[in-house]
């Protein structure tokens, strides 16, 4: 991408003639994500799990955006993050479409489980990690070929309260299963693959950024969709929360934008400029002291390509 200077909550610049793919687009951010981008000129690649979702998502954007649209296809792309084999079958589809210039890994869910993906991982773990992971790995080549490829990964402020990096097998079952800590780990693992993929392009002249985002408090699906998103108690008291003080998904999704078109370093992280970083104009913040562990970053790497078999060229 030819990028702009980064402003607080720069708008993206105009990106006609360049192809981005958007994970999660389903739902929230991605939604507003995958709109703002169309909006921009982009031709975006919408990518959800289910078929008749990314159909309404189509249709929606095609009214919104009218003849602003002129002849671009808004190409639907069913992926599942936690199949692997859904991963492959759509990396392949994408890979035969030319280079692509920005893949947004945004697709996630929070504090589910103790279920399992079809490949024997975590779900949180799973989805938020290893599908992405593998997607990466799978589309290098055809981000590559775009000559200046950026990767944004969605993270969040949770990644704050992750205790240590999961290096543990995620193919092996936790004796107790804690849906918030799993889902913390899993954002931390975000950063980590951020900082560690930027590194190995940067190693080895490839022409790629990978960054990272976070939305803050963005009042979206992700809440409800948790287990502790119904029923009372402390999940209950967070929706109503996210509800009340959370941001509008276009104003969440800035950050995105930002971490995607931005002339910022590879490795940078966005988020909101207000307090906490909750809600507010996007502009480049930092991470936890665990997200900047090169050795557990360098070990996550290689453990996700044994668990999910996919080597980066
Ligand atoms: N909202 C916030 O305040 C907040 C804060 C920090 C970070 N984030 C991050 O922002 C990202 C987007 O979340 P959101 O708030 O927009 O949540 P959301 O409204 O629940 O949207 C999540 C999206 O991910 C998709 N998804 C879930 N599992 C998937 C799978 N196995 N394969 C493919 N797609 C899958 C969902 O598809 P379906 O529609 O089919 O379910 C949906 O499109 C996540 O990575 C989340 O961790 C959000």
């Amino acid at each position: 991408m030819t990028p702009e200077t980064p402003a607080i909550g720069a708008a993206a610049p105009d990106l006609t003639g360049r192809r981005v793919l958007v994970t999660g687009v389903t739902s929230g951010l991605g939604t507003a994500t995958a709109e703002l981008f169309a909006r921009a000129g982009a031709e975006v690649l919408l990518a959800g799990r289910n078929r008749d979702k990314l159909a309404q998502v189509r249709q929606q954007m095609r009214r919104d955006l009218g003849p602003a649209l002129g002849d671009r296809e808004l190409r639907a792309i069913v992926v599942d993050l936690a199949d692997l084999s859904s991963v492959r079958h759509a990396a392949a589809e994408v890979s035969g479409l030319g280079p692509l210039d920005v893949l947004v890994n945004n697709a996630g869910v929070m504090a589910l489980g103790p279920e399992r993906t079809v490949d024997g991982f975590d779900v949180q773990m799973g989805t938020n990690h290893f599908g992405p992971f593998a997607l990466t790995g799978l589309l290098l080549p055809a981000l590559v070929s775009s000559g200046d490829a950026r990767v944004v990964t969605i993270a969040s402020q949770a990644h704050r309260l992750a205790r240590e990096a999961p290096l543990e097998d995620p193919r092996v079952p936790v004796v107790r299963h804690r849906p918030w800590r799993v889902y913390s780990a899993s954002k931390l693992a975000n950063l980590l693959f951020t900082a560690e993929l930027d590194r190995r392009a940067r190693e080895a002249g490839l022409p790629l950024r990978a960054t990272a985002a976070h939305p803050g408090w963005t009042a979206t699906g992700l809440m409800s969709g948790s287990r502790h998103g119904s029923g009372g108690g402390i999940g209950s008291i967070l929706v109503g929360a996210f509800g009340l003080l959370g941001q509008s998904p276009e104003e969440g999704a800035a950050a995105t934008v930002m971490a995607a078109t931005a002339d910022l370093p590879g490795g940078a992280y966005v988020g909101p400029s207000g307090p906490l970083e909750m809600r507010g104009l996007p502009h480049v913040v930092g991470g936890s002291r665990l997200a900047r562990d090169a050795w557990a970053a360098d070990r996550l790497w290689q453990l996700s390509e044994e668990a999910t078999g996919v080597t980066y060229p």
